[in-house]
């Protein structure tokens, strides 16, 4: 049994990846969702998650985060999550609010309950940046921080850089160097593992809780079927399936630092490939042995968890 948080920035992706994580209460303990400015301002991704708890009529414990990165400012992505940062389903009124402690003062809690947790992150690393910051003899509580960011090659902000770093390079850059075990999955490995629309579609149907999950998908990969693609990135599912299925992946221990800044080169994960005696801080995601039975677990996690 592992004992997770998940700090998230719902987000079409992030609400997938939480549903997939808490249908399966024999490998994964959530113990908590936190949010923080990513993908749409905190007020927004915390709302949007509260309304996706209600008519999943779960009641996690959800806490937030930082309204802003460390440095740069918030840039709402709304081109890929609509203005509210979920567009696509109709969400009822919450009948959940997050609980008053502050995102890094419940992982604190958590760390120190629990002796050993993992850290999901899925949007920008405000959080678990500032959280290793404040509690530093807390890194001895995290057994690692497995997160959706980065790219080795490619990017989806700028040329060469991934939103979730970019957002906030500056906490990246204190994950990445925490020596904590950081395990990344980048763009290219969410790429290989993307979702037929097929499988989105056979969605359209059931409950409340089903038709919302297809709202959601059919929402995100509106930008992919517009371009005749016949499938799409479900970004932040990755590192929640490495959790559940670790033996569907290949990975490869690598030297990754963070670029702060520059017009064309801001929050680019930068690999180096050269110096075989640097230290090789971060566990990358490199390949999925079998991306069809990649997408029928996450097609049965949705359908047991809506049914
Ligand atoms: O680049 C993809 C990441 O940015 C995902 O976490 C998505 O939710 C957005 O936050
Ligand atoms: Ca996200």
């Amino acid at each position: 049994m592992r004992r997770i948080i998940i700090d998230c920035d719902p987000g079409h992706d992030d609400i997938t990846a939480i549903v997939c994580a808490l249908a399966h209460p024999e490998q994964l303990d959530v113990l908590g969702l936190t949010t923080v400015c990513g993908n749409n301002l905190l007020d927004n991704v915390t709302r949007n998650l509260c309304q996706v708890m209600t008519v999943l009529k779960r009641d996690c414990i959800i806490s937030k985060g930082y309204d802003s990165p460390m440095v740069y400012h918030p840039e709402p992505q709304r081109a890929a999550h609509g203005e509210t940062g979920l567009a696509g389903p109709e969400l009822p009124e919450p009948v959940i609010e997050p609980i008053s402690l502050h995102a890094i003062e419940f992982m604190k809690k958590m760390a120190l309950e629990h002796g050993k947790i993992t850290l999901v992150a899925l949007a920008p690393l405000t959080n678990i940046a500032l959280f290793l910051k404040t509690y530093p003899e807390l890194k001895q509580n995290i057994e690692c921080i497995t997160l959706m960011g980065g790219s080795r090659y490619g990017g989806n902000i700028l040329e060469k850089s991934e939103f979730n770093i970019y957002a906030d390079p500056h906490a990246a850059r204190i994950v990445f160097e925490s020596g904590v075990p950081v395990v990344m999955s980048g763009l290219e490995i969410c790429q290989e593992c993307s979702t037929p629309h097929v499988l989105i579609d056979s969605l359209n149907q059931g409950n409340e809780a089903m038709k919302m999950m297809y709202d959601i998908l059919q929402f995100f990969s509106e930008y992919n079927r517009k371009r005749n693609r016949d499938c799409s990135p479900i970004f932040d599912v990755v590192p929640v399936m490495h959790l559940l299925h670790p033996e569907l992946f290949e990975t490869e221990n690598c030297a990754v630092h963070i670029e702060l800044d520059g017009m064309y080169t801001r929050g680019m994960t930068v690999f180096n490939e050269n110096d075989m005696d640097s230290i090789k801080n971060v566990t990358v995601l490199t390949h999925c042995k079998d991306t069809v039975v990649y997408n029928q677990y996450l097609l049965n996690d949705l359908i047991s968890m809506t049914k």
